[in-house]
Order: structure tokens, then sequence, then C-alpha cells
């Protein structure tokens, strides 16, 4: 039996009054790139957080190769290999991309009691990950102030593999970035998934997706409404599942 890396069962989340999502079913596979999509407001956003143990679920449960568990900080998603990279990505602009992808868990030795930085081998690791991605940056020891929104995406990459991650989150990771940028975040993403990752993308663009993604799943309105493989659905299906005109989704809400 093998299990999928990470599935979500019933998954449900109340904001007082409000349902953000009710009873999602999802499971997510290693080596593949899996889009969830949506309108604002339908829940994505907040699905990751759960995955990520930003927040708590109100109801369901997560697996985590076939195994419960339970999530109450980023710190124990991070345990489990479930790494984030949000919007705003949390890099201290004066330090060095080294510096970054190991900030707070420095490789350190310690001479009479006194620590030293493990600095050249610090360097040398991250240089070996940006060179794994194909992510065109030659000078670890750069500050990440002087790079690019879509360098800067592949530096958040470096620290989720450094941590092991076995589950990488993006939400809008292109968002900002202009075209060719879009473009190497993209293919950070496929080589996140072709070593073995599982990699969840939120984005809303449709182009993007059909590019990277080998699953998508849409959400509406806190629900699961659709999941399609790519080689199954199109451009024009996907949008008429996001807006709720395709025949699948009005049949849905009419029972609702
Ligand atoms: N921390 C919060 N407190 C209250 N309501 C929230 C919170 N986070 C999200 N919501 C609400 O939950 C719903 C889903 O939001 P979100 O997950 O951000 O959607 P998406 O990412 O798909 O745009 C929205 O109605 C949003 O206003
Ligand atoms: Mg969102």
């Amino acid at each position: 039996m093998t299990y999928p890396f990470l599935r979500a069962n019933g998954i449900s989340k109340r904001f007082g009054a409000l349902a953000a999502l009710t009873g999602v079913d999802l499971d997510i596979n290693s080596g593949e790139v899996l889009a969830l999509l949506g309108d604002n407001g339908a829940g994505k956003s907040t699905f990751v957080k759960i995955l990520a143990g930003a927040h708590a679920q109100s109801d369901g449960e997560l697996l985590v190769e076939g195994k419960p568990v339970t999530f109450s900080s980023p710190k124990d998603a991070a345990g489990s290999g479930i790494a984030t990279i949000f919007q705003e990505l949390a890099l201290s602009e004066n330090l060095s991309i080294a510096e970054n992808v190991f900030l707070g868990r420095e490789l350190k030795h310690s001479v009479l009691g006194i620590p030293f930085l493990r600095r050249t081998e610090m360097r040398d690791r991250v240089d070996a990950l940006l060179h794994e991605l194909d992510a065109h940056i030659s000078d670890p020891e750069a500050p990440v102030g002087s790079l690019s929104g879509g360098q800067r995406q592949a530096v958040a990459i470096c620290r989720a593999l450094n941590l092991n991650a076995r589950l990488v989150i993006m939400d809008e990771p292109t968002a900002a970035l202009a075209v060719a940028e879009t473009r190497k975040v993209l293919s950070l993403t496929r080589r996140l998934a072709e070593r073995g990752c599982a990699v969840v993308l939120i984005s809303h663009n449709i182009a993007d997706v059909f590019e990277v993604a080998d699953r998508m799943v849409v959400f509406r309105r806190g629900r699961k409404v659709a999941e399609r493989r790519r080689q199954d659905t199109t451009p024009e299906e996907i949008v008429s599942l996001i807006t709720g005109a395709h025949p699948d989704v009005r049949a849905l809400e009419n029972k609702q």
C-alpha cells in the first residue's frame, strides 16, 4: 500500500460565523505539481495555511504518509517536511544568499568553546543547491537585496530544500514577477517535482498552471468543486469551473 505524501480528509475551517472551508478531501503526491485554483476568497490560502501549520482546522484530519498529524505551529509542519513559500518571502535584504538559506540553523563548530560559522561549507552547499535548481545565480555571497524577484524565489526554494522539505507550497509565487522571471520560477517548480518533492502551486494565471501542473483542483466558496488531470481538461473548462458556469458546479451548488 502506498500513501500519498499528504492526505486531507474533510477539512473545514470556520472564522466565527464564516465557513472559509467546508469538507475538503485532497491527496497530494510526491513528484507532482498540483495547482490550486479559485476566485478570490475561495479558500486557497486558508487551506495551505492549515497544511503549513499556520491555522488549525475546525474539522477534519491531515495524514502524512498515512499517519494522522496535528500541527500546532509552522514548526510542526516543517518537522513533517512541509515548507511554505508565501508571497512575502521573509528574506533578509542585507544578508547574503547563503546566510538567508541557513538563517536560524547555521552550521557551526567550536574552538575552545567559541562558536565559529562554517562559512565555506554553507556557501558550498548553497552553491550546489542553486546549481541543481539551475537558478542562474553565480555568487551565494551576494546580498539578497541585489536580487530580482525570480532570484529571490529561488533563494526561498533553496531554503526549503535545505530544510529537507518533501512538500513545497507556493502561494502566488509569480504574481509580482515579470514574464522572464515567471518562466524561471515555473521551471524551478518543475525541477522540485522532478527531484521527488510534492509541490502545491496557487496561481491565478491559467497559462502558467497549464504549463507546469500535473493536476488541478478548483476551490469555490470554500469547497473543492473539481479535480482534473492536465491532459483531461482545457483552460476553458478550468475557467468555467472557477466561475461556476460549468454544469457540474451548477448541479453541485443547486443541491446545497
Ligand atoms: N484570518 C482570517 N479571519 C477571518 N476571515 C478570514 C481569515 N482568513 C481568511 N478569511 C476569509 O476566508 C475566506 C477564504 O479566504 P482565503 O483563504 O484567503 O481565499 P483565497 O486565498 O482563495 O483568496 C474569505 O472569505 C476570507 O475573507
Ligand atoms: Mg489567497
